[in-house]
């Protein structure tokens, strides 16, 4: 954080968070802090359900699938339809791109936003209790206001975010984002319904112990990412890998790690998605001291063909993610 802005302490709001911090965003005019919060307040009764999904009917597969062959499951469908009224209530979002829409959606055209967005990541973790998340994107539209949108203004690559974050619906629920001036952590306090800052300037550790990836798909891992296995196990690394990324994410981030989703022969890019998933993660990364490939590229310089591109990542401890890239 600049050294001429006063910290705020631990404990302060989200809201007087993002307003003390306004000014550091070049475009200042309040939108983009519009926008977080919108995010903020949809965030908030996507984790109200979440709480409820032992209770009531909305655990389990909805018998359809998402633009990827997936499974969707209800509450990927209920998050997807909160976020997507949250942020087409304040105007400022032109276009929408989710997981769980085939194509982008259009909303206000005198908005200057695109959004891309996973509104459950982790979904099927829901069903037995386990961690879920949510992750997004933020960018300036490239097009003149007013004008429709165009692919440009969609298929922007990682380093065109103007900010990103993730929610993750956890033990307790945190906010976790970047405007590209450092990485904060907020935690939900239930009682007062709001985001209140615990995590402030948050860093990854430049090296750890922990390394996370499906090991259960190692037959189908090409020769290098076994040989980086080889070495994580000769090392006595430790294994966590819960199945949702933001929570293997934020593990990592704060404890130190690697979290790798290579190519496999089911999947020749490997099953992440680079709009929604992996390029909000790696601007947090590398704001917080770490680093994201797809083993040869940066993810953040990676161009995308489309929506719902898929890309190999590796994400994490500085160091860490280059002794495998090294493999
Ligand atoms: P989503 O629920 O948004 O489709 O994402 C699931 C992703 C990610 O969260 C997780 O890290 C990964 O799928 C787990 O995949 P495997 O079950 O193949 O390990
Ligand atoms: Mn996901
Ligand atoms: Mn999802």
């Amino acid at each position: 954080m600049e050294a001429s802005r006063i910290a705020l302490p631990i404990g302060t709001a989200l809201d007087r968070f993002i307003k003390n911090n306004q000014d550091q965003f070049q475009y200042a005019s309040g939108e983009l802090s519009q926008l977080l919060r919108d995010i903020a307040l949809a965030s908030k009764v996507v984790n109200r359900e979440i709480n409820k999904a032992g209770l009531i009917d909305i655990m389990g597969a909805i018998g359809s699938q998402n633009p990827t062959g997936e499974q969707q499951q209800k509450l990927d469908v209920l998050a997807n339809i909160r976020f997507t009224r949250a942020l087409s209530k304040g105007g400022e979002v032109c276009a929408l791109i989710s997981e769980e829409t085939e194509s982008f959606v259009d909303l206000n055209n005198d908005g200057n936003y695109v959004i891309a967005i996973d509104p459950l990541d982790g979904s099927s973790n829901i069903d037995v209790n386990v961690s879920v998340g949510t992750i997004f994107s933020i960018y300036r539209r490239k097009s003149e206001v007013g004008q429709p949108i165009n692919e440009q203004d969609i298929l922007q690559t990682g380093d065109d975010q103007v900010a990103a974050g993730y929610i993750l619906y956890g033990s307790s629920t945190m906010l976790v984002y970047t405007t590209g001036h450092g990485v904060n952590g907020f935690t939900y306090e239930p009682t007062l319904g709001e985001y209140v800052l615990s995590h402030p300037d948050m860093t990854m550790p430049a090296t750890g112990k922990i390394y996370s990836i499906n090991e259960g798909l190692s037959n189908s891992f090409s020769p290098s990412v076994k040989a980086y296995l080889q070495h994580c196990k000769d090392k006595n690394y430790t294994a966590r890998y819960i199945g949702a990324l933001v929570a293997d994410f934020h593990r990592n981030m704060l404890k130190g790690g690697i979290y790798i989703y290579p190519a496999t022969a089911k999947d020749a890019n490997g099953k992440l998605r680079l709009m929604y998933e992996c390029n909000a993660l790696s601007f947090i990364a590398e704001q917080a001291g770490g680093k994201a490939t797809d083993g040869i590229r940066r993810i953040m310089e990676i161009k995308p063909m489309n929506l719902h591109q898929r890309t190999p990542f590796y994400v994490g401890s500085a160091e860490m993610v280059e002794r495998a890239i090294k493999c």
